[in-house]
């Protein structure tokens, strides 16, 4: 135990994270059907705040991106304020947090989107295979997006930039922008939901450009230390899968992500969840090339951890399903006790129940 590093603090640019241990971004659509943070969104990241730093679950950065019930957003003056209680909550208990900026593009159905907003993409293609829950009639089908034209394109990015604006001033120490699991940035780059025939598709380059513009500008306006992006290469969510080609994509991104600056890029593997393993080569060398801090995803637990913190795969691990259930993961794993399960089936449930009644060590201990 003693030449662990799982429980090392690690320095992130301007900020020292006390451990390399990452809650990852879970959506739990605990927000209210305005997309505004509630309070129980606090008491729950509270809970989990001995992470090295907590990413927060997908939070829209456009009303155009809301595309599931109750998740957060952040493009508005009032979800902007609802945030300032969570971010002080898990500064108080001596924690890092960041938001995951999520814009769901085609992932989307009008039900969820607030009044005026429309459910946009690359090219307008449905992810054919994906159903969307809405509170109003259940599991709807997906509908075409609109193909989005140039100016709906500067648009968003603006919205990027100016919800990243707006998560500094709720407090949070950064952005991570969500470039996978098949959401609107990895929309953009994966050929099979962008065929676009202008500069935003075709070759590497075109479908690189969305996620190089918002990562570029939104670097700009809060600080390259301050952004982070997520990315799934090979990733197989909502219709979007591995391609060939993908490989020099991803390795175009992490050479240009580098360029800008980037704080991390958050690797996912989501073959823990059933979908193909990323191969270990394309892993290393998107962390060759972008040079900066990697945070691996998926399927870990400490052991696992350990050996690839050790064998240099990456700086950090996130750690998912572990800490919906265990809001003490990282005391659980230092003393290598059980970890409890999760209830899948409130996830996605509003309330409090499988949400902030997950008992810390010592409560269960009594109980
Ligand atoms: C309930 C739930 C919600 C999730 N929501 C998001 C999300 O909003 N953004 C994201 O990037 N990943 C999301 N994920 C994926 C997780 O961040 C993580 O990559 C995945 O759970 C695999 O890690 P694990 O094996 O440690 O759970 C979600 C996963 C779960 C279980």
């Amino acid at each position: 135990m003693s030449n662990s590093t799982l429980f090392k603090e690690y320095i992130l640019k301007d900020i020292t994270l006390k451990n390399k241990v990452v809650m990852a971004p879970m959506t739990r659509s605990r927000a209210d059907q305005n997309h505004v943070p509630t309070s129980i969104m606090a008491k729950y990241y509270e809970q989990r705040s001995d992470a090295g730093m907590i990413i927060t679950e997908g939070t829209a950065p456009s009303p155009n991106g809301a595309g599931y019930p109750r998740i957060p957003g952040i493009y508005n003056e009032e979800q902007a304020k609802a945030w300032k209680p969570v971010t002080k909550a898990v500064h108080d208990a001596g924690g890092k947090i960041f938001i995951q900026l999520m814009h769901t593009g085609r992932v989307s159905h009008p039900l969820n989107l607030p009044d005026g907003a429309e459910v946009v993409a690359p090219s307008p293609i449905a992810p054919a295979s994906t159903e969307m829950y809405t509170d109003q009639k259940g599991n709807q089908k997906i509908p075409v997006p609109k193909e989005m034209n140039t100016a709906d394109i500067e648009q968003a990015i603006e919205e990027y930039v100016q919800a990243a604006e707006n998560a500094i001033t709720a407090g949070f120490d950064g952005v991570e922008l969500h470039g996978a699991n098949g959401y609107l940035i990895e929309q953009f780059i994966n050929p099979g939901s962008n065929r676009r025939t202008d500069e935003y598709g075709g070759a590497v380059e075109g479908r690189s450009k969305f996620a190089l513009e918002v990562a570029a500008r939104t670097a700009n306006a809060i600080g390259s230390n301050k952004v982070g992006i997520r990315l799934s290469p090979g990733g197989a969510f909502n219709d979007v899968n591995p391609f060939d080609g993908q490989e020099e994509t991803y390795f175009f991104l992490a050479e240009k992500l580098k360029e800008i600056g980037l704080l991390y890029i958050h690797l996912v593997d989501h073959s823990s969840m059933g979908t193909p393993e990323v191969p270990k080569t394309l892993k290393e060398g998107i962390r060759d090339r972008f040079e900066g801090t990697i945070i691996l995803s998926g399927g870990y637990n400490r052991d696992k951890a350990e050996k690839d913190l050790n064998d240099g795969l990456g700086h950090l691990v996130a750690f998912g399903r572990p800490f919906i259930s265990n809001p003490d993961l990282v005391e659980r794993m230092k003393q290598g006790v059980d970890l409890a399960d999760p209830d899948f089936n409130t996830f996605y449930t509003p309330g409090e129940k499988g949400y902030t009644d997950y008992p810390k060590l010592e409560l269960s201990n009594v109980g």
